[in-house]
């Protein structure tokens, strides 16, 4: 056999003159690997006497105990090298100004939204949600927009191909969906998004509207003016916000309004911006919602949000929420 000595001098004199860990590794197969000086006495065992062998095992075992530490040992040195190389060069210059994060802020409808939720909430009302792809019966039929309608056509959408789903254009079916599953007293609010194929200075295709519903028994008109009217003092902050209920026509009111808000007073000209729809619940939609309209009776209206961030904030071009210039966003932080 061999001598052994030698063979760890020799590992030991390879180990130390590797610079790199990858050079180790080279170095390191030479003496353990498949083909390596070690292995290779391990298979000469065969060999020997069965007197020879053990004595002969136990010393290549003991042997590679000590190349394996020779190698651990080399190993460590390099990486402490490494570091103290890389220390060394990579110095932090203390004296630069530091690079600033800087803060988000809340959108400007996002903000609108919050503060419309708080304000329904301190009167009362509770939040619920609906989906946005929504069936053609709770966006339109449910709410006695027959197909042949032609309400239906001033709501022009985007509809799913071979399919009765729709991208819902307005916050009303959450009416329906909620009466089907709450009994009255219902007072709930719902805002989210909204698409129509519409789209000028005062018109999105996608938009956001909130929506209202109070059925319980004896609600009418009245109740209407009143909750809208101390919504929008409170909203604006102003108890002389000049609001007007113009008489419209949606198929699921009876009774219904227009609720548009003074925009501008030019020349003696008053200009005034539509915010919402709204009206007593019609019968048959209380029916659709399993209601009895016997016994309950309700409001329900449907605000433009954009349209109430854009007074309040003085925007004029309802495009300008939509497009993310950060110089229009930044002033709403
Ligand atoms: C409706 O959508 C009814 N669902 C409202 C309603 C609810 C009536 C409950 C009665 C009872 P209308 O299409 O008018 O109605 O839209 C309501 C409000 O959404 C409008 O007054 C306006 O403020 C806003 N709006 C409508 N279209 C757009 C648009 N393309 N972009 C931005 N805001 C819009």
């Amino acid at each position: 056999m061999q001598a052994i000595d030698p063979i760890i001098a020799d590992a030991e004199r390879a180990f130390g003159a590797c610079a790199t860990l990858a050079e180790l590794e080279q170095a390191k197969s030479r003496f353990l690997g498949k083909a390596g000086a070690l292995t290779e006495l391990l298979k000469g065992l065969g060999r020997l006497s069965a007197e020879e062998r053990p004595k002969a095992g136990a010393a290549i075992n003991e042997a590679k105990g000590r190349v394996e530490a020779l190698l651990q040992a080399r190993r460590e040195a390099i990486l402490a090298a490494e570091l103290d190389q890389r220390l060394a060069s990579e110095s932090v210059d203390v004296t630069l100004p530091g690079r600033r994060q800087s803060d988000g802020g809340l959108h400007p409808i996002s903000l609108a939204q919050e503060r419309i939720e708080r304000l329904f909430a301190s009167m009362g009302f509770s939040v619920a949600d609906g989906p946005e792809i929504e069936n053609d019966f709770y966006n339109f039929t449910a709410l006695r927009m027959f197909p042949d309608h032609p309400s239906r056509s001033m709501q022009d959408t985007f509809y799913v191909a071979d399919s009765d789903k729709v991208l819902r254009t307005h916050t009303s079916p959450v009416q329906i969906r909620h009466m089907q599953s709450h009994t009255p007293p219902i007072r709930i609010i719902c805002p989210g998004r909204v698409y129509r194929v519409d789209h000028d200075a005062t018109h999105s295709p996608m938009f956001h509207q909130i929506e209202g519903l109070w059925v319980d028994e004896g609600i009418s008109l009245a109740d209407l003016k009143g909750t809208i009217a101390q919504f929008c003092s409170a909203f604006f902050e102003r108890d002389d916000v000049e609001i007007r209920f113009r008489p419209s026509y949606f198929p699921f009111v009876e009774p219904g309004v227009e609720i548009d808000m003074v925009w501008e007073r030019k020349d003696g000209e008053v200009k005034y911006l539509e915010v919402g729809g709204a009206g007593v619940v019609h019968p048959d939609v209380l029916r659709n919602g399993h209601i009895d309209p016997e016994r309950y009776s309700g409001f329900a209206f449907g605000m433009g949000l954009d349209r109430l961030a854009m007074l309040k904030y003085g925007v004029n071009d309802l495009r300008l929420f939509f497009e993310n210039d950060l110089k229009f966003l930044r002033q709403f932080r």
